[in-house]
């Protein structure tokens, strides 16, 4: 196909609320020796869109400045240096930046094939939860089969991936939720438990669901106060892994009780990590966990859509948090399909 010069892009015209989502004409993005352009179908919303937005997660140097993480649709040209790929192929990636536009060029290290049967709005939906979790509690925190993980946020991106992974690896997550709605959708994604943390004492509920013991990790994206709970709820050895802090930047952290337990606490952020460290979380999820996705009896990450320009409405949606799942924006080609 012939590439046009301009497309549609939607741009953070200045830090604040959704209203500053706008759409926009823009030069389609050049590609790289190790890039391949795609036509973007569909464009998965996160949890980093809402923080760049109001000006709090600047792009790492050399990123796009546009908002989108992730992305699915067709490969529309290829640098001399990829391999393994071809135009035409459907995908999906993550990116490093820019993926709330009509093209966008993503290192080739960085592209996974769509799982059989799915949807391209399902596809855009993964790539950004699943290489986080997967370079967090799986690779940093060695999550291995039987283990017991908490998972906060758990009808959220984030706690969805973190319980379908620990499922697919054969571990068992304990879903913390709001609500009866929530608890059902972690339930469907392979959850054994779920603790509603309106009504019930989640330090009291995890002790009684391991015997006294605790869980060997926790994922949490919360922070502030919870870091203590998630301290009295870990197991000897136990690990908590730190991706956002949702409820507050700083925690009372009971060092003698980390001692004691022999636990370990580590946080990361997935957008600076280099290329390379991408391509190896990839090759992680396709050798894995993609074998899973292809059952006709996985449940697929629930996706409310929106049309690319209404960037604004679903990042509006995002911030109501009704949602279970993920919010997937779709772009005019993706809806032709
Ligand atoms: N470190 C990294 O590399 C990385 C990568 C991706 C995302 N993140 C971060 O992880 C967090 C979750 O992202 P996501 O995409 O999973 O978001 P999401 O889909 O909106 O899910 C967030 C979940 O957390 C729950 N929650 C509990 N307390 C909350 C609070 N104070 N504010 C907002 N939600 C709260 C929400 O449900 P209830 O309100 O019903 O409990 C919701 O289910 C975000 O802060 C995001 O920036 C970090």
């Amino acid at each position: 196909m012939n590439i046009p010069l301009h497309m549609t892009a939607v741009a953070i015209t200045t830090p604040g609320g959704p209203e500053s989502l706008e759409p926009r004409t823009e030069l389609v993005p050049d590609w790289g020796p190790g890039d391949v352009l795609i036509r973007v179908a569909a464009a998965g919303v996160n949890g980093p869109d809402l923080a760049q937005r109001r000006g709090h997660y600047a792009p790492p140097p050399g990123a796009s400045p546009l908002p989108g993480l992730e992305v699915s649709g067709e490969i529309v040209a290829l640098g001399d240096a990829t391999t393994g790929l071809a135009i035409g192929d459907q995908v999906m990636a993550l990116t490093n930046g820019g993926g709330y536009a009509e093209y966008v060029a993503v290192p080739f290290g960085q592209v996974l094939p769509i799982p059989a049967g799915w949807t391209l709005p399902e596809a855009a939906a993964l790539p950004e939860t699943w290489f986080t979790v997967t370079q967090t509690l799986v690779m940093r925190a060695g999550l291995e089969r039987g283990m017991t993980v908490l998972v906060h946020g758990a009808s959220g991106g984030i706690g969805g991936a973190a319980i379908q992974i620990s499922t697919i690896l054969g571990a068992s997550a304990i879903g913390v939720v709001s609500n009866a709605t929530k608890a059902h959708y972690a339930t469907r994604l392979g959850a054994i438990a779920t603790i509603e943390r309106t009504s019930q004492d989640i330090l009291a509920t995890v002790l009684a669901l391991t015997d006294g013991r605790g869980v060997d990790r926790v994922l949490d994206i919360i922070g502030g106060t919870m870091t203590e709970t998630n301290i009295k709820a870990s197991a000897i050895g136990g690990h908590i892994v730190q991706v956002s802090t949702l409820e507050g930047p700083s925690a009372n952290v009971s060092l003698r009780m980390m001692m004691a337990r022999q636990l370990t606490l580590s946080g990361s952020t997935l957008r600076p990590q280099t290329p390379a460290t991408k391509a190896a979380i990839a090759t992680r999820i396709r050798t894995d966990l993609m074998p899973a996705l292809a059952d006709a009896n996985f449940v697929r990450p629930g996706t409310t859509l929106f049309p690319l320009a209404d960037a604004a409405a679903a990042h509006r949606a995002m911030e109501t948090r009704s949602h279970t799942g993920k919010i997937v924006l779709v772009t005019p080609f993706g809806a032709a399909r």
